[in-house]
């Protein structure tokens, strides 16, 4: 296999270009943007976007409600860059591939990650529309983005007794209280989908301590924190777990609740990208 300072690896060449497109200095953070949340990249000043299907080792998302694009700017006058699109698994991708944007933003210069998606409310208290701080996560997809060959510079053996950075959730929850916004603090559990859960599996959920489920964001923790990135993520809750209300799920309501609760999820991450 490749080393990966060849020219010829797909970690080098989209970093190498990347940095052909974007005037990168020194990010303060790379915020994936999660399914309906990318109304944040309008926030991001400067900006310069580059096209998924541009980036070599990129593809081209196809779920609506994300963009597909890797912005650079700046925002709350702090260096960023911005993953608006993801690459989940149960479009057929690998782990690992699932995760390479993360590598990229990394090998810009970022060491901070902070991460959004939407989910379903397993937290029976949980309504539409409300912000959970990812405190752990349940690694429900029974995969792991670093199995395989150690990636230069990566842990072999990560240490995941703190995925998300203790300080950067105390931070977001000092920003919701000075902004009025109601956040609460929970486990997420992720799933690979693309199906929903069935109602038994959202009382297991339930019974395994999660307080809310979705198809993203756990491959992409793991492979930043076995490069030493401390994560922050939010998840924004579109609809309770099925069974836990009459109504069926569908993706268009998801999208259209994440659209609602935009401006706290966009408020909160402007100040918590400006606190850094
Ligand atoms: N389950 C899993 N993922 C989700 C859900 C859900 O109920 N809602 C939004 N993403």
């Amino acid at each position: 296999m490749a080393d990966a300072s060849s020219a010829n690896h797909p970690l080098a060449e989209a970093a190498a270009f990347l940095r052909t497109r974007l005037p990168v200095q020194a990010p303060v953070a790379a915020i994936v943007l999660g399914s309906g949340l990318g109304g944040l990249a309008a926030r991001i000043s400067g900006a310069i976007r580059v096209a998924y299907r541009d980036i070599p080792g990129f593809a081209e998302p196809r779920v609506e409600g994300h963009a597909g694009e890797l912005l650079h700017g700046t925002l709350g006058g702090r260096e960023v860059l911005a993953l608006a699109g993801r690459f989940h698994m149960y479009e057929g991708h690998a782990a690992a591939h699932s995760a390479f944007p993360v590598r990229v933003v990394h090998a810009l210069g970022a060491r901070t990650l902070i991460l959004s998606n939407a989910a379903g409310g397993i937290r029976r208290t949980f309504a539409p529309g409300q912000l959970m701080v990812i405190a752990d996560h349940l690694n429900l997809m029974f995969r792991n983005p670093l199995i395989g060959q150690v990636q230069p510079g990566d842990e072999r053996f990560p240490d995941m007794s703190s995925p998300y950075d203790p300080d950067l959730r105390q931070r977001l929850h000092a920003i919701a209280r000075g902004l009025g916004i109601r956040l609460e603090d929970g486990v997420y559990a992720g799933l690979l989908g693309p199906s929903y859960e069935t109602p038994a599996e959202v009382r297991m959920l339930e019974r395994l301590g999660a307080d809310a489920a979705g198809m993203s964001t756990v491959p992409e923790v793991m492979v930043a924190r076995a490069m030493g990135m401390r994560c922050a993520a939010v998840s924004c809750i579109t609809n309770p777990g099925a069974g836990l209300s009459p109504e069926p799920i569908h993706h268009a309501d998801v999208i259209e609740v994440t659209r609602r609760a935009a401006a706290d999820f966009e408020r909160l991450i402007e100040a918590l990208v400006a606190s850094l």
